[in-house]
């Protein structure tokens, strides 16, 4: 369980009204007492091998899961998705910089397309349940669809978006971002890795054909709807007892990497007075991001330095440059201009003071958005149908969704995260709550596509 050390920021979220509530209960003991209509089902065997099956493609066993984008273990996976995603009779493609679409046609010439996915890459060391619980639910129930030979009007899609973690290239959802047409070429050539690579050549080593990216945008007149499934990684779920989250709005973002360049010399026979330390004033700034965000901006603005690097690396060297990353999130656009605005000042007056040069780069962004309140109905009457109760809440990770919302109308469904652990070894849903998700996706999918 987390504790909130400081107890300043509530956690605020929206829960269903009790009216609603009472509706619920009531049509729940209605549906027990029929006996439930005839309902297609998701299989708990076949999510539960799906999803150690892409856990054993992973570059760091027994250390938690790590499969960046591009890796060998990221080939494995998307190898085997397409693999699964052809047994279950779907017309797979991949695209210029290796988004995966898999297509169920639907029997209305020219019908929308319902969209659902997520991602399978991990940040390093982390879990086995982000982003694949997500894929596997729209795997599962584009399966149960064709096993049951069930024709619907409009296709529908399992969609899987590459670096959707940033954890290659600094910049969350950079596959939706390219699908959504935020990120072009140039912005492909910009974005590096930690050795200077950029993505766009990293995505042509895989085989791929970057130079093409725009021929794949996603076009809104041909898409009818988005619904990612998603683990919560968050405690509210847990501990308000509900196995289901209905997303009202995600958290934008915006992440910075700061470079900040002094002069490298002997730790031992530099007088204190005469250094130009990095390392000194990135101390000072990681500070006050944490301060800003806590203190300066809203209640609902969350700052975090998770990268740092510094050149020489030598214990008894003054540093010479250091480059660290800061994730700024907020539902409210507010804040993220807020912390965006204090931090770039805060740099200069660091910079000033500690006699560096200091950059503040603007590596990727999205911004808050609420979701569907449509789509939202509908999935919060499959879980009624299902005796599932739900809780309506935000999201403070980001997600490609964010991205489609500009394009289509998103939903998301959230399951608990044990203990609100994620991006971590100990990330864990159980599979019960999984198959849950997965059967109220098949159910809000099905009525999308009808
Ligand atoms: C993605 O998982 C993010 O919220 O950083
Ligand atoms: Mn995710
Ligand atoms: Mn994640």
């Amino acid at each position: 369980m987390q504790v909130d050390r400081r107890a300043r920021k509530p956690v605020k979220y929206a829960r269903v009204s009790r009216k609603r509530e009472v509706m619920i209960f009531y049509v729940c003991i209605l549906n027990a007492k029929q006996g439930g209509a005839y309902m297609l089902s998701t299989s708990i065997d076949r999510i539960r091998k799906h999803i150690e099956t892409f856990a054993g493609f992973n570059a760091t066993p027994r250390i938690g899961c790590t499969r960046v984008s591009y890796s060998p273990q990221y080939r494995q996976a998307q190898d085997y998705l397409v693999r699964e995603c052809e047994a279950a009779g779907l017309a797979v493609s991949i695209d210029a910089i290796g988004n995966i679409r898999a297509r169920r046609e639907g029997t209305a010439p020219g019908a929308r397309a319902v969209l659902s996915g997520s991602h399978i890459d991990t940040v390093p060391h982390g879990g086995n349940y982000d982003g694949v619980a997500g894929v596997v639910g729209a795997l599962e129930a584009l399966t149960v669809l064709a096993e049951n030979s069930i024709s619907l009007s409009h296709p529908i899609e399992l969609i899987v978006f590459v670096e959707e973690e940033g954890s290659v290239f600094g910049s969350t959802t950079a596959g939706s971002k390219a699908l959504a047409g935020v990120y072009g070429v140039d912005d492909l050539k910009r974005l590096k890795d930690n050795e200077g690579k950029s993505f766009f050549d990293t995505a042509a080593e895989y085989g791929l054909d970057p130079a093409a990216i725009g021929r794949f945008r996603l076009d809104g007149e041909k898409i009818k709807a988005m619904v990612e499934l998603h683990i919560e990684q968050s405690v509210v779920l847990e501990s308000q007892g509900f196995p289901l989250g209905v997303v009202q709005a995600i958290a934008g973002i915006r992440q910075f990497s700061i470079e900040l360049c002094g002069v490298a010399n002997h730790a031992g026979a530099t007088p204190m007075n005469l250094r130009n330390d990095p390392m000194a004033a990135a101390s000072r700034i990681i500070t006050f991001v944490e301060e800003a965000a806590a203190q300066k901006a809203f209640d609902t603005t969350v700052g975090t330095v998770g990268r740092i690097q510094c050149q020489p690396n030598v214990s008894n060297v003054i540093p010479g440059r250091v480059v660290f990353t800061v994730d700024a999130r907020d539902v409210k656009p507010e804040g993220l201009e807020t912390m965006d605005r204090l931090l770039r000042s805060e740099v200069k007056r660091v910079a000033d003071e500690y006699g560096l040069t200091a950059t503040v780069d603007l590596l990727g962004e999205s911004r808050p958005i609420t979701l569907s309140q449509n789509i939202s109905g509908v999935i919060e009457n499959a879980a009624i149908n299902r005796n599932v109760s739900f809780l309506r809440m935000n999201s403070g990770a980001v997600h490609d969704a964010c991205l489609l919302a500009d394009i289509t109308d998103v939903g998301m469904i959230f399951v608990p995260s044990a203990g609100g652990r994620s991006h971590v070894p100990e990330e864990f849903t159980t599979m019960e709550d999984i198959a849950t998700g997965c059967d109220v996706l098949l159910d809000t999918l099905v009525e999308l596509a009808r």
